[in-house]
Formats: C-alpha cells, structure tokens, sequence
C-alpha cells in the first residue's frame, strides 16, 4: 500500500467514517478462519452457558483470536500496518478481536443502532473498527448500516432517522471495513438461508486499555517467538508493571515503552 492510497482511505474515513479495502485476504486465509470457527463455536457455547449470559450473547463470541491460530495469522503481519500506523500517528494495538455469527433469521444484539467506542471522542484518533467479511456481505444476509458523518456527532440518532439515512456496507469474503470507531452503525437482518459470519478487530491507541490482557492471555513467554510487529499489536510494549521494581526498569526494559504515546 503506497502512501497516495494510505492518504485516499484516511480521506473516506474523515469525511464519510468509514472506508473499504478490497480482497485483503485470500480464499483460503478466509477458509481456514472458517473452518477453524466451527471448530470453537462449541467451546464459547458451553462457556457462555456455564456463565449465565448465553441468551444475551449467542452469536457474538469474543476474543477469537485467543482460540484460532488462523484468526492471529490475520494479523500476523497486519495487512493494515502502514495505514494504521499512519491513521494514529504512531504506535497501535489490539483493543479487542472477535467473531460474530449471524444465523438466518436469528437476532444478535449488534443489530441495535450502537457506537463501538462507549464515550464519543471526537477528533482524537483513539480506536478505529475493522470488519473482516468471511462470507459475502449483502442486504440479503446482513450487511453492516453505517450513517455516514455521524461520526463527528455524539447524539445518538433515531430509529428513523437512521434507517432512512444509513448506507449498506456490503462486499466480498476476504474484503475489510474501517470505520470511525465513533460512527452510529448497526448489523443487518440475516434473510437468507445461510449465516453471515465477520471478523471484528478494533485497534486503538495503546494508551487504552485492552478489552482482554492478551499479554497475559498468550502468556509472557509468547513474546519470545513471535515477530516484533505482533508484539507490539498483542500489546507487549504497553504493559503496565505490578511491583516498584517493575516499574524502575532500565528505558529499553520498562513494562510501557516510551515510544507508545
Ligand atoms: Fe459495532
């Protein structure tokens, strides 16, 4: 990606909220993911159900790239480095990576109208969404509604408002969506006979905190083998220390790195 696209995609996101790139990921990158997906569906469904929220969050399985080599692989390295690195100005990592399954004819709770960053933050450039589309997305199946511009509002939109307004985010498997992390969106119905499965990275500054430590979820020792570029995405460079010792490391050594913002 050369820095006259990196430059077009920033434009679309200022502008409208969002912006498409086409066919990041191969055919089989995506099948892969897939399959992998069906294999630790079972796996969140005894867990969401041992905790009492299955009800709530069926269809919605969070944090799967702590269970799916082939979803870590996704950004491992990241097709989106360049531009991320520029869209925030400098370092980045994972806030959060999960996959959502929309079943035909089934409801999920992203279909209300929502913001994926709780407290609207304006221009600052905290944390943008990503949208892996492992199947194709269209009206039929439940492409994503985006209100372009609403990014730069706070207010929540109504239900009216919005669905006469909004845009369909529609594309192909292995297509990626960023948006604003601040534009009012929600998923579609699912009116077909077949699910509609995406991807969620969101990525943020490192100064927010993680929706889970993956850190410590990989474990420490994961650090070791695995590309600088990962490291710094699954949030090694931004930990924060426990104990006085930890925190008076030498400079190359401290749990939060200088060079993290
Ligand atoms: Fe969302």
């Amino acid at each position: 990606m050369n820095i006259e696209q990196i430059k077009d995609h920033e434009h679309n996101i200022s502008e409208k909220g969002w912006t498409v790139f086409r066919s990041l990921y191969s055919q089989e990158q995506i099948n892969i993911a897939n399959q992998e997906l069906e294999e630790i569906r079972p796996v969140y469904d005894a867990v969401q159900k041992e905790q009492g929220v299955y009800q709530e969050t069926k269809n919605a399985y969070h944090h799967t790239v702590v269970m799916s080599p082939a979803q870590l692989a996704l950004i491992n390295p990241n097709p989106l480095h360049d531009f991320l690195e520029h869209f925030f100005n400098g370092r980045y990592i994972l806030n959060t990576m999960g996959t959502s399954y929309i079943e035909p004819n089934t409801g999920i709770y992203t279909q209300n109208i929502h913001r994926d960053i709780r407290s609207f933050s304006d221009q600052a450039r905290l944390m943008v969404n990503v949208l892996i589309m492992l199947d194709d997305s269209t009206e039929e199946n439940g492409a994503t509604w985006m209100l372009e511009g609403s990014q730069n509002t706070g207010k929540k939109p109504d239900n009216g408002y919005f669905f006469k307004n909004a845009i369909r985010a529609t594309g192909k498997a292995g297509d990626v969506l960023v948006f604003d992390g601040n534009i009012w969106h929600a998923a579609g119905e699912n009116k077909t006979d077949k699910p509609r499965r995406i991807i969620t990275p969101f990525f943020s500054k490192p100064l927010m905190k993680q929706g889970l430590d993956y850190p410590r979820a990989f474990g420490y020792d994961f650090a070791h083998r695995i590309p600088d570029q990962l490291k710094q995405i699954l949030g090694y460079n931004a930990l924060t220390p426990t104990t006085i010792s930890e925190f008076y490391k030498p400079r190359e050594k401290r749990f939060y790195k200088a060079d993290q913002g």
